[in-house]
């Protein structure tokens, strides 16, 4: 079965990219709304020549899920659907920011919807049955996804980008869930770790350090890892600890950008002097790694049933 990718909308240039690495026959799905808002969900080519790519291939669709995540999503399942209507002998999606994914159970107190589940049923129903992700917030709920999953580690691209440039490394990990990341992060450094246990107000959102590591990080280069920064709250409180502990600069590296409100602000008051994170959202002040090459070998070992876990 030939394979043919497609820029999405949400494609970050990572589909171009892929599509060149791989040697792979190229369609491109520009980003168009109505009047209304709605999306056009279009391919950049006459009907007939995508329907002579796609029937009877496998279509590999690349659209990340951020910003604006509901219409990421949407353009997605439209395009899957598309693809499975013009006869797609297999549909994969590679989502490098899966939106949703921290909607991942029911939390205490609040009624809410496990959001990432319905995605996942989503892009099986409009036909997706394989998925590759960029370092998802959770890797459990990606078993409610039918079908074969590759999960694309970024911790190796992004600890090499930070190598040599910390001359003392620690690796800080700023609360429990990135633990497993601060090891391997530490482990590609060379140098210890630690992590801190924290606590979001579930009202105000605020950060609070639970359980502080027993660590002095005098004279150290402390690198604070996660998945990804949203706020910068959780960051922000790592940075000023490792500084209470005598850390000699604190840089913060994460798969995901998200960076709102404010958030370059908020770290860079703390003293965070340098943010790294990949392209799967797109950055104007980071340093970026790119992480086309990561997804491009994913997509070779594509085949392999299973959930890969990379940690
Ligand atoms: C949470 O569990 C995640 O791994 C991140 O730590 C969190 O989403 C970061 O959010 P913020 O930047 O808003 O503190």
């Amino acid at each position: 079965m030939a394979r043919v990718v497609i820029e999405g909308p949400g494609g970050n240039g990572i589909g171009r990219s892929i599509a060149s690495m791989l040697h792979l026959q190229l369609l491109e799905s520009p980003r168009k709304s109505f009047p209304d808002g709605e999306s056009d969900v279009v391919i950049s080519a006459d009907n007939a020549a995508v329907d002579s790519l796609v029937n009877g291939n496998e279509v590999i669709i690349v659209q990340s899920a951020y910003p604006m995540q509901d219409k990421r999503l949407h353009e997605l399942y439209i395009l899957a659907d598309d693809m499975r209507s013009r006869g797609a002998g297999r549909i994969t999606a590679v989502i490098p920011y899966l939106a949703y994914a921290r909607q991942n159970r029911r939390f205490e107190g609040k009624a809410n919807a496990v959001s990432v589940n319905t995605v996942l049923k989503m892009l099986n129903s409009a036909g997706v049955t394989e998925l590759v992700v960029v370092a998802p917030h959770n890797f459990s709920s990606l078993s409610q996804f039918n079908g074969t999953v590759k999960v694309v580690d970024a911790i190796g691209p992004l600890a090499r980008e930070i190598s040599g440039k910390a001359g003392n490394p620690f690796v800080l990990a700023p609360d429990k869930g990135a633990w497993r990341v601060g090891e391997k992060f530490s482990g590609f450094l060379g140098c210890s770790y630690a992590s801190i246990d924290k606590r979001r107000d579930p009202v105000n959102g605020d950060v609070v350090i639970l359980n502080a590591p027993e660590v002095s990080l005098e004279g150290m280069d402390v690198v604070i890892v996660d998945d990804m920064i949203s706020s910068g709250g959780t960051v922000a409180q790592a940075a000023r600890f490792a500084y209470q502990k005598g850390a000699r600069s604190v840089v913060a590296a994460a798969a995901h950008l998200l960076m709102v409100d404010g958030a370059y602000e908020k770290l860079k008051s703390a003293g965070v002097r340098e943010v790294y994170g990949t392209n799967t959202i797109p950055q104007e002040r980071a340093k970026v790694v790119d992480i086309s090459g990561s997804i491009a070998d994913a997509i070779k070992e594509m085949g392999r049933k299973g959930v890969r876990h990379p940690l």
